[in-house]
């Protein structure tokens, strides 16, 4: 695997800042985008798997993530972070790319989908829903704000590490997760945070989206259930849904090889 770090110009809203992007494999670029409060470490197995002989594998830190630097946003929009992405395939040179998201990786890359579709070759959606937060979500996220600038990020990798990994995850893994939780800085987490409670519903996308598309499921996650990644299977013209067994909300982790398996699978017949 190797780092680059790719510059993201200024715009009206924006400060310029620095993307770091982890590379491993060949072929045509992919560029996967991980979930909150996350970063590229995430996709370590898959970035190792047999997907990087089918691939270019790029792995981005979202700004303020793992070895990207937060720039002082109050917000991080998806729109914001799809554009990082776009500036990501600039810099790489690539005209599309293939683009997998989970969680919150998803709902940029459905924003990708919607602002930039030439750029977009298939999207593989991970636990994620095409849906807006309703109230009671958008409640959460104002609690969880509350909760890490009075308490901090070990409350935060508290609350969400029996939800994000099934029952009965290894020690190791959950250590790896909560190491990632507790290394995202308080304002990524909050500027996170706002993002996903405002962000657009692309339910009424979903029919318009003319690439091979991929939903992958975890069968036992309480955040995005198997129900919501039907849904965008369902609502996709060309889309399919697959259920992970044994895994929750993190089946690149949890369950890498079935993923790599899934992925491989559609990115050769799409
Ligand atoms: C994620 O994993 O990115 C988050 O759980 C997304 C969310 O809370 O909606």
């Amino acid at each position: 695997m190797s780092t680059t770090t790719i510059l993201v110009p200024a715009d009206g809203q924006h400060a310029a800042t620095t993307l770091a992007v982890h590379t491993a494999g060949r072929g045509p670029l992919a560029l996967l985008l991980h979930g909150y409060p996350l970063d590229h470490r995430m996709w370590l197995d898959v970035l190792r798997s047999p997907l990087a002989e089918q691939r270019t594998l790029v792995a981005i830190d979202l700004r303020g993530h793992g070895s990207s630097p937060a720039p002082g946003d109050a917000a991080h929009t998806m729109e914001r972070f799809a554009a990082d992405a776009i500036a990501v395939l600039d810099a790489l040179g690539g005209g599309r790319a293939d683009v997998v998201g989970l969680s919150m990786g998803g709902y940029v890359a459905l924003a990708l989908a919607a602002q930039f579709p030439q750029r977009v070759r298939s999207l593989v959606l991970a636990n994620t829903r095409a849906a807006a937060d309703g109230d009671a979500a958008k409640a959460g996220r104002d609690a969880a704000i509350r909760t890490v600038l009075e308490q901090g990020r070990g409350a935060i990798a508290q609350a969400m590490l029996g939800k994000l990994l099934a029952k009965d995850a290894d020690a190791v893994l959950a250590a790896r997760v909560r190491t990632m939780i507790e290394s995202t800085p308080v304002e990524t987490i909050v500027a996170d945070l706002r993002g996903l409670r405002d962000r657009r519903d692309h339910t009424a996308l979903l029919p318009r989206l003319s690439m091979p598309t991929l939903a992958i499921a975890g069968e036992h996650d309480p955040i995005t259930p198997p129900a919501d990644l039907q849904a965008i299977a369902n609502g996709v013209p060309s889309g399919r849904c697959v259920v992970v067994p044994a895994a929750a909300h993190l089946v690149p982790m949890e369950q890498p090889a079935a993923f790599a398996q899934h992925v491989g699978a559609f990115w050769a017949r799409s």
